[in-house]
């Protein structure tokens, strides 16, 4: 543990991750750590860099598989206060790279700050909705983005702006960088107009999708104009199973899991879904949720 000599803050070894996600599968992390500022947090990736540590920030685990062999590097979570608050002033918001999603969006709703109404039913961070661009139809987290302050591998810190974001389908440019905190710029309207379409988004993916059940959302990226729920379920792979794992009978790009299901079962039917809708669609498709 030579690296993490002299580091100030608190470290945990081999901490069980599964609790940490909304799979609620896979094994331990080698180190587990929730830096205090912002200088904890660049020594420690600095430290983790010079020392070839593999890094990865943990969010509230919505998107995220971690194998049954867990993760052999060090998972950073921004829990702290520091990097979990929000602050509005009129139009702009700004949030940390920790701060939860529904709540911020539902909180934004209530005042009828318009923009982030389509976040409703994800259970993300705002680092994590940045990062992956979450969203959907009615809406991405990019689309509110004005600039976000980021860490790189090095400890360095930066900012973005909107345009270098290169936000698109799933995607940003944040690539390696860890983001601390978001600027988002709303829109005033009605608070009653802002607190319906988010509630109506809520109910829709609960009317279309197995939230309750534990899963990562989606598992795959929609193809090209294709939706790859659809192309999956025309597979005929709803239902299907593996060990514990399931393809929702509700939304087929959802993977559910039961209590004894391992991240294993969910792999080995990713490779099931991959290879039907390859035989019966000849399309590849992508996978959306990491896997650690
Ligand atoms: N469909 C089926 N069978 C299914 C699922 C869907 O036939 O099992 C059909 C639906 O009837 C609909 C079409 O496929 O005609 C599209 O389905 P849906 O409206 O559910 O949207 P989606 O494209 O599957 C996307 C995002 C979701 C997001 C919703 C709503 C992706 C991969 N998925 O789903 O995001 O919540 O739109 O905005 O982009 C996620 O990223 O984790 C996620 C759940």
């Amino acid at each position: 543990m030579s690296w993490l000599k002299g580091f100030k803050g608190r470290v945990e070894t081999d901490v069980p991750l599964a609790n940490l996600t909304w799979f609620r599968l896979g094994g331990p992390a080698r180190w587990l750590v929730a830096p205090r500022d912002r200088a904890e947090l660049a020594d420690l990736l600095r430290r983790a860099y010079t020392e070839g540590v593999r890094t990865r920030v943990l969010g509230r685990g919505a998107n995220v598989l971690v194998r049954d062999e867990g993760f052999d590097g060090v998972v950073i979570r921004l829990t702290d206060e520091q990097f979990a608050r929000t602050t509005v002033d009129g139009l702009r918001v700004r949030a940390g790279g920790g701060a939860e999603l529904m709540p911020l969006a539902l909180a934004c709703a209530r005042k009828g700050l318009a923009g982030l109404e389509a976040m409703a039913g994800i259970p993300g961070t705002v680092g994590g909705a940045v990062r992956m661009n979450a969203g959907g139809r009615h809406g991405q987290f990019g689309d509110v983005v004005d600039e976000v302050e980021l860490v790189d591998e090095r400890g360095e810190i930066s900012r973005m702006r909107k345009d270098e974001l290169e936000f698109g389908y799933r995607r940003s440019a944040v690539g390696s960088r860890t983001v601390i905190s978001a600027t988002l710029g709303l829109r005033q309207v009605d608070p009653a107009e802002t607190m319906d379409r988010f509630h109506a988004i809520g109910a829709e993916k609960k009317r279309s999708q197995p939230l309750g059940d534990k899963s990562a959302g989606c598992v795959f990226k929609n193809p090209k104009g294709a939706s790859a729920g659809a192309m999956i379920d025309r597979s005929g792979m709803k239902g299907a199973s593996r060990g514990g794992a399931r393809v929702s009978d509700r939304h087929a790009n959802f993977i559910v899991a039961s209590a004894d299901a391992t991240s294993a079962d969910v792999l080995a039917l990713v490779d099931d879904v991959r290879e039907a809708v390859r035989r019966e669609q000849s399309v590849e498709l992508e996978l959306e949720i990491d896997v650690w």
